[in-house]
């Protein structure tokens, strides 16, 4: 795995260990433009949240939403176009002893396969400023003592996610970004990692971990990050993304001036409505199956078919992400039902991309 960033050299002296108060990650009106004229990438465009610590921190979108070049910049590998991305009020570059302030990993696994997983981390201990002994720490804290002398080369795919997760804690930091973690893992894996994380959480760390599925860190996260396209598409706790997934029932009736009256007298919202014949069927938002049932059984209108349909928050999450009809470059709005604080009137970006990076 590409270890991002590596630990830099740095003194190895141990100082003060770092304020876990610190670490609210912020990032704001950042844009990332690759390349320019009409090949131009718009890979992150005005792009502003915050992260705060002690919570785990769901950072969402689909394949190609941005959340890689984002954490890129947050780790000082990329350089905004325009914009800032700070860790503890500091740009990465400010941060003077890194490892010890961010721990990251992100896409892309590449050790040196000939190395044991104890060697690998032993490489770095030096340049994160921490003894030998840390490497065993650390190797315990992802459940890979036993496999300590083994060769990385032949690890699984799920035994690398956690050592890049091991070299991210070598220096303690407060802050942790994560780039899909849960690649890889088989269940008990997932489960494994979940408890590490909201472990690491509840000792007031910032952890932030990227996922293009919703419901791999439905169980994991307090919070959401969602962006599509480069755009803040939500933000908000798990449970005030959960509230904007509305109930709906479905409703048959052979009935069907009956169910118009009933529909029409409850003030129910219509999803959707049909006819067949003498027949009606609606698609009612917002009520449960049992308030139709009873308002049904109460009215005296005959049904031939009653569903509830709790909307899941993954559906929720294709809608929120879906590309809207018309998608012309960073600039398309933001889709889909609640609240899109995202101011999209900016105008396109057209600056260069800051050289160095690929
Ligand atoms: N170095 C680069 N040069 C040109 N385009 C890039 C570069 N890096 C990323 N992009 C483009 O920027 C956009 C966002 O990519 P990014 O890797 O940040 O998405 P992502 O959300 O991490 O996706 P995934 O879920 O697939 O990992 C994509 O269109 C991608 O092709
Ligand atoms: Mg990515």
């Amino acid at each position: 795995m590409s270890q991002a960033p590596p630990p830099t050299p740095g003194p190895s002296t141990a100082g003060p260990p770092a304020q876990h108060t610190d670490g609210v990650v912020r990032v704001e009106h950042l844009t990332k433009t690759f390349g320019s004229g009409p090949g131009a990438v718009h890979a992150v465009h005005d792009l502003s949240f915050e992260v705060r610590p002690g919570r785990v921190t769901g950072f969402l979108g689909p394949n190609g939403a941005g959340k890689t070049t984002t954490l890129r910049m947050l780790l000082g590998l990329v350089a905004p176009t325009s914009g800032t991305a700070t860790i503890g009020g500091r740009r990465y570059d400010q941060i003077e002893r890194p490892a010890h302030v961010v721990g990251a990993a992100l896409e892309a696994a590449s050790f040196h396969p000939g190395r044991t997983a104890r060697d690998h981390l032993r490489v770095y201990a030096p340049q994160v400023g921490v003894p030998d002994s840390r490497a065993d720490e650390v190797l315990a804290l992802v459940g890979l003592a036993e496999v300590a002398k083994r060769r990385v080369g032949g690890f699984s795919l799920g035994m690398r996610q956690r050592l890049a997760l091991a070299t991210t804690l070598l220096g303690d930091p407060p802050v942790l970004l994560l780039d899909e973690p849960a690649n890889g893992l088989d269940p008990e894996g997932i489960a494994w990692l979940r408890g590490l994380l909201r472990a690491l959480a509840r000792e007031g760390r910032t952890v932030l971990v990227s996922s293009h599925v919703l419901s791999e860190v439905e169980q994991t996260v307090d919070d959401v990050v969602i962006i599509a396209r480069g755009q803040l598409v939500h933000a908000s706790s798990l449970p005030d993304l959960a509230r904007l997934a509305r109930p709906r029932v479905s409703v048959v009736s052979p009935d069907a001036a009956a169910l118009d009256a009933l529909v029409a007298a409850h003030g129910w919202t219509v999803g959707a409505s049909g006819r067949d014949g003498d027949a009606a069927s609606y698609e009612l938002l917002d009520v449960s199956a049992a308030q139709v049932g009873a308002a049904a059984f109460g009215g005296r209108v005959e049904l031939h078919r009653l569903a509830g349909q709790d909307v899941g928050l993954e559906d929720l999450f294709l809608q929120l992400t879906a590309a809207p009809a018309q998608q012309t470059s960073a600039e398309a709005p933001a889709p889909g039902p609640g609240p899109a604080p995202v101011p999209s009137s900016t105008a396109p970006q057209t600056d260069a991309p800051a050289g160095g990076e690929r």
